[in-house]
C-alpha cells in the first residue's frame, strides 16, 4: 500500500514512511531549548541517533552558559548555542532565539527544561510546532517543582505530560501522559526520579506522533491516527 504525503513529489511505501528519516522530501529538523542538565534532550538525541525518531537535531540552544545540556550537545557534535537571557528584555531575547531557530531551519521545537516563559509572539511564530514536557499530570500542579508539589499534596499517582505550547504556562493540547504511582516509602526525590524515567520515554513518543503528521486534536486531546 502506498502513501502520498500532501507535499511530497514521490510515493513513499507506507511501511517505510514512519521510520525513514527522509520523507516529505527532506529530513525534519528539531530545535532543542534547555536551561539545565538536559537529560530529556539526551534521551531525544539518543533516539535520533538510534534511528528511532525520523529527524535530526539541527540546533540546541540554552539561555544559560552553565547548562549541562549544552556541554552534552557539544560532545555529541551538535550545533550548540548559548543565547544569554540575563539582563536582556524578554522580547529581545525571544527575537534572538527565534532567529537562531529559523536560521537552522527548525521544524519542531522541544522545550527540555527551558526555564523561560515564551512570549505570545514567540509561540505564534511556530503554531503547533513547540512541545514542552512537565513532571506532573496536567492540569494538576503546573509551575515549578511540580513533583514536589504533587508529593506534598499527598497524591497517590502522578506522572508527566508532553503538550503543545500555547500562550499560557504548562497549558496546551496534551500529546502524551505517563502515570507514575506514588509509593508508600517515596520522598519527593525518589518520586521525581521515577517520573524522570517516564519523561524520557514520553518525550520521544510525542515527537514521533507530531513528526508523523498523523494525528488529530479532539478537544484538547491529541490523538494519533493510523499512518
Ligand atoms: C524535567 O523534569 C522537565 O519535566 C521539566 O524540567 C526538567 C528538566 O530536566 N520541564 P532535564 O534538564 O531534561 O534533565
Amino acid at each position: 500500500m502506498l502513501k502520498v504525503h500532501s507535499h511530497a513529489h514521490v510515493l513513499i511505501p507506507k511501511s517505510l514512511s514512519g521510520f525513514c528519516p527522509i520523507y516529505n522530501n527532506r529530513v525534519k529538523n528539531l530545535g532543542i531549548l534547555l536551561s539545565g542538565r538536559g537529560s530529556n534532550f539526551e534521551a531525544i538525541a539518543d533516539n535520533v541517533a538510534a534511528g528511532k525518531i525520523p529527524a535530526q537535531i539541527s540546533v540546541v540552544i540554552s539561555n544559560r552558559a552553565d547548562a549541562g545540556g549544552i556541554e552534552s550537545a557539544k560532545r555529541r557534535g551538535l550545533n550548540a548555542l548559548v543565547i544569554p537571557s540575563k539582563g536582556v528584555p524578554r522580547e529581545e531575547h525571544d527575537r534572538r532565539v527565534v532567529k537562531a531557530l529559523q536560521d537552522h531551519g527548525v521544524d519542531l521545537i522541544c522545550l527540555a527544561g527551558y526555564m523561560r516563559l515564551l512570549s505570545p509572539w514567540f509561540v505564534q511564530q511556530f503554531p503547533r510546532r513547540i512541545l514542552n514536557i512537565h513532571p506532573s499530570l496536567l492540569p494538576a500542579f503546573p509551575g515549578l517543582e511540580a513533583s514536589k508539589q504533587a508529593f506534598d499534596y499527598g497524591v497517590k499517582v502522578s506522572g508527566c505530560t508532553v503538550h503543545f505550547v500555547d500562550e499560557h504556562l504548562d497549558h496546551g493540547d496534551i500529546i502524551v501522559q505517563k502515570v507514575v504511582p506514588v509509593l508508600d516509602n517515596d520522598d519527593d526525590h525518589t518520586l521525581a526520579a521515577r517520573i524522570l524515567e517516564q519523561e524520557h520515554i514520553a518525550y520521544s513518543e510525542a515527537v514521533r506522533i507530531v513528526l508523523s503528521d498523523s494525528f488529530k486534536v479532539v478537544g484538547r486531546r491529541v490523538v494519533a491516527t493510523a499512518q
